[in-house]
C-alpha cells in the first residue's frame, strides 16, 4: 500500500504534535465517567496523575448520554469531565460513539439493527448494533460528530478524536442490500462483465437485470465465491465510508489533530491497507490470551502487522488489559511482569501509546468482571502498583517516541488473499489464513530477525527477501510485481496455496500456482490435503537431511528449479516438495507442504543468510530484541517471554534507561525482564 507523501506528512505532524503535548509516550486508557459519580471523577483525576496517565479516551460508548433523546444533545456532563482532565493535566481522546446508536434510535427505526446471512436479527442490548448503510444512523452518527466537532474543536484537553470502536459488524439486511447492489454496478461496467467475473454460468446463476443482485444471504447450499468475494470488499468499504465522512467533518473542525480508530488482532471483516491509508494512525487493540504459551508471537506478528500498515510509522496500542478480560470462557489473569513485557513489546515493535480498555474496572454491565488500571479493590493492589511503575517508567522516556525500525524482510499479509482462502468450496474447508502467516512469521521471530508486512500492491524494492504464505489470490500485476521482484534480483519463497486466484476467485490454469509457476520454475499437477490431522509424510533433503510434512501436499513437477527436498513417502514419494529457481538475477524457493517446524526452519534461515539479512542480535529461545533509531541515537529493547532468567550476550553496550546502568557483553534478563538500552555511539 502506498500513502501520499502529502497526507503521510501531514499525520506525522499531527502525531508529533500530539505527543509533544503528552510529553512523550501516550499513557492510559478508556475512560467511562458516566459510569461514575462526580466525587469519583475527582479522585480520578488524581488518581491518574499518580499513575502518570496523560491521555484517556472519553465517551467510546456515550451516544445515549450526549445524545438522551433525538436532537437534544447534552454535553454539559461532557464539559464538567473534560474541564477536571485539563486542570489535572490530562489529554483526551475523545470518541465518536457510534457503536452503541442509542435506544430511542432503535426504537424508531428497528431497521437499523444488522441482519444476519440468515434474514435473523440482532437484538439490541450489546454493541456495534447498526447496519452502516442504514441512511437515518449515517446521519444520525455524522450530525451528532458535527455537533462534537464544533463544540470541542477548540477545547484545550482535546488531543486526538477516536472514531468509533472495533468497525465490523456485517449486514445482509436491505439497506445493505441496496448499498451492496450500487457497489457492484460501480465496480462492473456491465452485466456481461458481471456475470464473467462470478462465473454465473457455473449453477445457472446469470443475472439479466441489475435488481436481481442481492447480498449472499444464506443459500440453500454452497455458493458462490466470487460473489462473497465482492461481498467482502463491499463490507469492508461500506464501514470505511462511513469512519471516513466522520473523520471528515472531524478534520474540518480541527485539522491539526489526529484521527483514529481502533483495529482489531487478525480482524478479517476489515481490510486494514485500505483503512490505515485513511487514518492518522493505527490504532490496535490487544488481548493476548495468558492460557496461551505463544501468545506473545501472535501478538508479535499484529504488532508487526500495524507497524507495517502505514509503512513504518509508529502505532498505537490503543487497548489491552491489565489482567483479565471477562469475555472468555476462562479469563486468567496475566501474571506479575506480563503487562508491563507486553507494553514494552508493542513499544519495541513501533508503539507510541500504551492504553488499557479500561481505567476503572465497572461495578456492574457486561464487562464488570473486565480488569482495569483500578481493580474493585482499589489502588492497593498489584495491578494499580504495575500500572503506576510503567506509568512513571515511560515517562522517562520521551526520546523513543517517533523512533522507527528497519527490516529487509518482508511477508506478505493481504485481506483479499485472506478472503478468498477462507471461502471454502476449496481442497480444504478448514484453511486459516493468520495460521499460515503465523507459521512462516514465528521462524523469525525466534531468529530475530524483524520483518516488514506488505499487501500485494506494495513496492518491494527495499526488501532483501520477500515471503508469501498462503497468497492465495493474485492478480495480474501483483504476479507481475512478484516476477520483476525476483527477476531484478530479490529472493522470494512461496508457499502452497499462492497465487491459485486471480482478482474474481477464479483459477488461474495450466498448473498450479498459476500466477508464479514461471518464477518458481514448477508446477503443481493436483493438491493432496492430507486427511487425518494425524497423517505425516517423510521428506528427504536433497542434502541428506529429513523432515516431515502434514496437512497439506502437492503433486509437484520441478522444470528449471532445483530440487531441495522430496517427499519420502506417501502417495507422492520420490516427487518434489521444496524447489529452488534461479530466475533472471534472483531467486524463488516453492514450499509446497505443510513442513514441520524444524524444515521451514533450515528453508528460510538459508533463505536470509543467502540473503545477508543480520538478526538484530543472536539470542536463545524466548529472547525478543528489536531496535528503534532517530535522532541521531539506536535504541535496543530486549525482551525475555521466558518463565526462567535467560541470559543474553550484547555484543555492543550502551544505558539501559530503566535501571540507568550501563549494560554490555553477557546480561542475563529476569523472567519477564526488560532492557531499554540506548547504544552507545559507534
Ligand atoms: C474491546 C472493546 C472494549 C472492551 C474490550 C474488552 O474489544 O473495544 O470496549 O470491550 O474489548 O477486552
Amino acid at each position: 500500500m502506498t500513502i501520499d507523501k502529502q497526507h503521510r506528512r501531514a499525520a506525522e505532524e499531527r502525531l508529533k504534535h500530539m505527543h509533544q503535548q503528552l510529553g512523550g509516550f501516550a499513557y492510559g486508557g478508556d475512560y467511562n465517567p458516566e459510569q461514575w459519580p462526580r466525587e469519583t471523577w475527582l479522585e480520578d483525576a488524581r488518581l491518574m496523575q499518580e499513575a502518570g496517565v496523560n491521555l484517556v479516551t472519553l465517551g467510546v460508548f456515550s451516544w445515549s448520554r450526549m445524545e438522551p433523546s433525538e436532537g437534544l444533545y447534552d454535553f454539559a456532563w461532557l464539559d464538567d469531565v473534560m474541564g477536571i482532565l485539563h486542570e489535572n493535566g490530562i489529554g483526551v481522546d475523545l470518541a465518536i460513539p457510534d457503536a452503541v446508536p442509542p435506544a430511542w434510535l432503535i426504537q424508531q427505526h428497528p431497521d437499523i439493527l444488522p441482519e444476519l446471512a440468515d434474514g435473523s436479527t440482532f437484538g439490541f442490548g450489546s454493541r456495534q448494533h447498526c447496519d452502516v448503510s442504514h441512511p437515518v444512523y449515517r446521519a444520525k452518527a455524522l450530525a451528532l460528530t458535527e455537533r462534537l466537532g464544533e463544540h470541542y474543536a477548540e477545547h484545550p484537553a482535546l488531543r486526538m478524536w477516536h472514531v468509533g470502536n472495533e468497525y465490523g459488524p456485517v449486514s445482509y439486511g436491505p439497506w445493505a442490500d441496496k448499498a451492496f447492489r450500487e457497489w457492484v454496478r460501480e465496480k462492473y461496467a456491465s452485466l456481461d462483465e458481471l456475470n464473467a467475473a462470478w462465473s454465473t454460468d457455473v449453477w445457472g446463476q446469470v443475472y439479466s437485470d441489475w435488481e436481481q443482485v442481492h447480498v449472499p444471504a444464506q443459500p440453500r447450499t454452497w455458493s458462490n465465491p466470487s460473489r462473497r468475494l465482492d461481498f467482502h470488499r463491499f463490507t469492508s468499504d461500506s464501514m470505511l465510508r462511513h469512519f471516513t465522512a466522520e473523520r471528515d467533518v472531524l478534520r474540518r473542525h480541527t485539522p491539526d489533530l489526529p484521527i483514529v480508530t481502533n483495529f482489531m488482532r487478525f480482524f478479517k471483516n476489515n481490510d486494514y491497507w485500505a483503512w490505515a491509508a485513511e487514518e492518522d494512525a493505527v490504532a490496535l487493540d490487544i488481548y493476548p490470551d495468558p492460557r496461551e504459551d505463544e501468545a506473545h508471537i501472535a501478538a508479535a506478528l499484529n504488532f508487526d502487522l500495524m507497524r507495517s500498515l502505514r509503512g513504518n510509522q509508529p502505532w498505537m496500542v490503543m487497548e489491552q488489559a491489565t489482567g483479565a478480560v471477562s469475555q472468555w470462557s476462562v479469563n486468567v489473569s496475566k501474571l506479575p511482569g506480563k503487562m508491563r513485557l507486553g507494553s514494552y513489546q508493542a513499544i519495541a515493535q513501533g508503539s507510541d501509546a500504551i492504553l488499557f480498555f479500561q481505567w476503572r474496572q465497572a461495578k456492574g454491565g457486561t464487562e464488570r468482571f473486565h480488569s482495569a488500571m483500578i481493580s474493585h479493590a482499589g489502588t492497593n493492589t498489584r495491578i494499580f502498583r504495575e500500572v503506576t511503575q510503567l506509568g512513571q517508567e515511560l515517562k522517562n522516556l520521551p526520546q523513543l517516541v517517533g523512533t522507527r525500525s528497519t527490516a529487509s524482510v518482508a511477508v506478505v499479509f493481504d485481506w483479499d488473499c485472506w478472503w478468498a482462502l477462507e471461502l471454502g468450496n476449496s481442497p480444504r474447508s478448514d484453511l486459516n489464513y493468520p495460521a499460515e502467516v503465523l507459521r512462516y512469521y514465528k521462524h523469525f521471530f525466534h531468529a530475530n530477525v524483524p520483518v516488514d508486512f506488505v499487501d500485494t500492491k506494495t513496492d518491494l524494492s527495499s526488501y532483501d527477501l520477500v515471503v508469501l504464505p498462503a497468497s492465495f489470490l493474485l492478480g495480474d500485476e501483483a504476479a507481475q510485481r512478484f516476477t520483476d521482484y525476483v527477476a531484478g534480483g530479490g529472493r522470494l519463497v512461496v508457499s502452497y496455496l499462492s497465487g491459485i486466484v486471480d482478482e474474481n476467485n477464479t483459477i488461474r490454469l495450466g498448473g498450479y500456482p498459476g500466477a508464479l509457476r514461471t518464477v518458481i520454475g514448477a508446477w503443481s499437477e493436483e493438491m493432496h490435503p492430507l486427511a487425518g490431522d494425524a497423517e505425516q509424510v517423510k521428506l528427504s533433503f536433497a542434502d541428506g537431511g529429513t523432515g516431515s510434512a502434514g496437512y497439506w501436499t502437492e503433486h509437484l513437477h520441478a522444470e528449471e528449479a532445483e530440487v531441495l527436498a522430496s517427499y519420502g513417502s506417501g502417495r507422492l514419494a520420490g516427487f518434489p516438495a521444496v524447489t529452488r529457481n534461479r530466475f533472471g538475477d534472483g531467486s524463488a524457493v516453492y514450499i509446497s507442504a505443510r513442513l514441520d517446524e524444524g524444515s521451514l526452519d533450515r528453508i528460510l534461515r538459508e533463505e536470509w543468510q543467502q540473503a545477508d539479512v543480520e538478526p538484530v542480535i543472536d539470542a536463545p529461545r524466548g529472547i525478543q530484541a528489536r531496535r528503534r533509531s532517530g535522532g541521531g541515537r539506536d535504541y535496543l529493547l530486549v525482551l525475555n517471554h521466558n518463565d526462567a532468567p535467560t541470559g543474553v550476550d550484547l555484543a555492543d553496550g550502551g544505558t539501559d534507561l530503566l535501571s540507568a546502568q550501563h549494560v554490555g557483553g553477557r546480561v542475563e534478563l529476569p523472567p519477564y525482564g526488560v532492557l531499554v538500552i540506548e547504544e552507545d555511539p559507534k
